[in-house]
């Protein structure tokens, strides 16, 4: 497998304690086919038993057919969290796509072990600044049941309230959301 190309490179987030690597079709392909050697390689980390059960069995096919269809949309898709001073992937803060009509979506995983360090927050709080370094960013948005109270805490952390927007996607699920203005009064 090659390295990871310029593209990746230079969309990777670099936090105080955390890379942000986003995923090419490379590393989606080997994690689906189940090629873990080859997938760590190219990460360049230890992947411990990530991804776990829900990214590995949608979010990366997901990932795999959005980038088949436009690889050069990497920066808007799964983005792998790695803790430098592990040199391990921790978990994930992912981009739901391109923005529409101005509006992206943002989730995030974290490896149980990993938690309660403020990882999450962290990579979200990077994640979304990088949403809004595009222009055409007006609001990030993140489907949150109501009793998840841990990742309402990263959401709120990042600056994001609660709407009164359902998903139309996880039932019961709930839109926090952050707008431009409110990211920019709070920088
Ligand atoms: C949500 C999740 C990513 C949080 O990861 P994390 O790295 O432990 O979170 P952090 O350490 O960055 O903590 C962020 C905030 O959440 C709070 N928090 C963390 N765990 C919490 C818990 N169990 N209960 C309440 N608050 C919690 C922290 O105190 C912190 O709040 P603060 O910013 O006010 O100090 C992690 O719990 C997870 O992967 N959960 C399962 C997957 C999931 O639910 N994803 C979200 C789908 S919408």
């Amino acid at each position: 497998m090659s390295a990871r190309s310029a593209e990746v490179v230079a969309e990777t987030l670099h936090t105080a304690r955390l890379d942000l690597v986003p995923y090419d079709l490379d590393f989606c392909r080997a994690i689906v086919a189940g090629d873990r050697a080859v997938a760590a390689e190219w990460m360049g980390a230890d992947l411990g038993a990530w991804p776990g059960g829900g990214e590995l069995e949608s979010g990366f096919p997901a990932n795999l057919r959005a980038l088949r269809e436009d690889s050069s949309a990497l920066g808007w898709h799964g983005r792998a969290l790695i803790v430098r001073m592990h040199g391990a992937v921790a978990g994930s803060v992912n981009l739901k796509g391109r923005p529409r009509d101005g509006r992206v979506e943002v989730g995030w995983e974290l490896d149980r072990h990993y938690r309660y360090q403020g990882y999450a927050r962290e990579g979200a709080r990077a994640v979304v600044a990088y949403a809004f370094s595009h222009r055409e960013v007006q609001e990030v948005v993140a489907e949150i049941d109501p009793t998840n109270a841990p990742s309402i805490a990263v959401a709120e952390s990042v600056g994001m309230h609660r709407t009164s927007e359902a998903s139309t996607q996880h039932p019961g699920a709930i839109l926090w959301a952050i707008t431009r203005p409110e990211f920019e009064a709070g920088r």
